[in-house]
């Protein structure tokens, strides 16, 4: 293990440690650290050395851009052009906080950190540990979330730990992340916007300000048009554990039901199946290792838990996943997005007795 921890406070960091971090940022080296969504790979977004290093450390597609996280709203500008007046209003309601907005890029911003586009991708993550390191930094972090390409983001330092710990230099730990799934991304390059990844701010919540706003064809895997979604790292299987999973669709009963003879299968063949279950459900099944992520009234705590589940799954050795859906309405549309590309999209209907 290469990486050193550092034990922070989220509310109140030790300036010595952010101060530490900021240097070795600024040096081209690469930290870990916590934002309010997951933990993020952070380095100097306007050092095109450290950008093939995260791309390198997560063993990612160098063609997958990185988002630039900022601290300060005037430093918007100088990564990002042609931002339209709707995107600055939506940056004073949400930012700080888990919204990434993309605009046409400016010449500061090198093209490996955008994975060749011409545009960019900025957040102003809601978290006083990440702001101070991203001034510490010089006010330009580029950082994918801080797993290795393909496996679920870490809500967790350990879970950094874990993926990432012989390939880089710092991790902040910060303890859990808040909301546990990454930010919305909206893409302003488009008229009207365009939602290219769902998350805590919903599709509601934008229409509220900006009126008309598309979702991305290519979120829909279900849709006859197979365009592919516009944000190169949505293409890709993602998020998954390690053991094939299984969304079952249809009423608790049937679901439970259906779950507690396809686990006792599993097992009769050798296999464990892990079974992803809200409070609301868990009691129903008698089979497999169930785990509940929290309750459907609150679907927050089912969206921060959610990809915590799935590494306890791998670590627990289970052979198969099955997840109920969580169509919740609050997170359910990211929620859902999520499970559906950890599944690979394969999604069975329990049959209805
Ligand atoms: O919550 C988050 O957004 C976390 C934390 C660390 O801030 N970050 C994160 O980064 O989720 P990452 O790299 O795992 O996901 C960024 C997504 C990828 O799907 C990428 O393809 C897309 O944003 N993206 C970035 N820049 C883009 C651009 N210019 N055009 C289209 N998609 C872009
Ligand atoms: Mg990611």
């Amino acid at each position: 293990m290469k990486a050193q921890i550092i034990k922070i406070d989220p509310k109140h960091p030790d300036p010595k440690s952010i101060e530490e971090a900021g240097r070795i940022l600024r040096g081209g080296g690469l930290v870990a650290f916590p934002t309010e969504t997951v933990y993020g790979l952070g380095g100097d977004g306007l050092n095109p050395k450290s950008s093939d290093k995260i791309y390198q450390a997560k063993g990612r597609p160098s063609d997958n851009p990185l988002i630039v996280h900022i601290a300060r709203m005037q430093d918007l500008s100088k990564v990002a052009a042609q931002i339209p007046e709707a995107a600055l209003g939506l940056a004073e309601k949400f930012w700080p906080g888990p919204l990434t907005m993309i605009f046409p890029k400016t010449p500061v911003v090198p093209y490996e950190t955008t994975g060749g586009l011409d545009s960019v991708a900025v957040r102003m993550p809601d978290h006083p540990a990440a702001l101070a390191l991203i001034r510490a930094a010089g006010g330009f972090v580029a950082a994918p979330s801080a797993n290795r390409s393909g496996r679920p983001s870490p809500t967790l330092a350990s879970h950094v730990a874990e993926d990432l710990g012989e390939e880089i230099d710092l991790i902040l730990d910060g303890g859990m992340v808040g909301i546990g799934l990454e930010s919305t991304i909206v893409d302003f390059t488009e008229s009207p916007p365009v939602i290219l990844r769902p998350g805590f701010v919903s599709r509601e919540m934008l229409e509220q300000d900006l009126g008309n706003i598309r979702m991305d064809p290519g979120l829909d895997q279900t849709s006859e048009q197979k365009t592919p979604p516009k944000a190169p790292g949505m293409r890709y299987r993602h998020y998954a554990p390690k053991a094939p999973l299984t969304i079952v669709e249809g009423t608790a009963d049937q679901v439970a039901e259906y779950l507690n003879v396809l686990a006792r299968q599993e097992e009769q063949a050798g296999g464990l199946a892990g079974i992803l279950a809200c409070d609301e459900t868990a009691r129903l099944y008698q089979s497999g290792l169930v785990k509940s992520i929290g309750s459907r009234s609150s679907d927050q705590a089912i969206a921060r838990h959610l990809y915590q589940a799935l590494r306890e799954f791998d670590q627990e050795r289970v052979t198969c996943i099955y997840s109920e859906a969580f169509d919740t309405p609050q997170m359910g549309q990211a929620i859902m997005n999520r499970l559906r590309k950890a599944a690979g999209h394969c999604v069975i209907q329990a049959p209805d007795k």
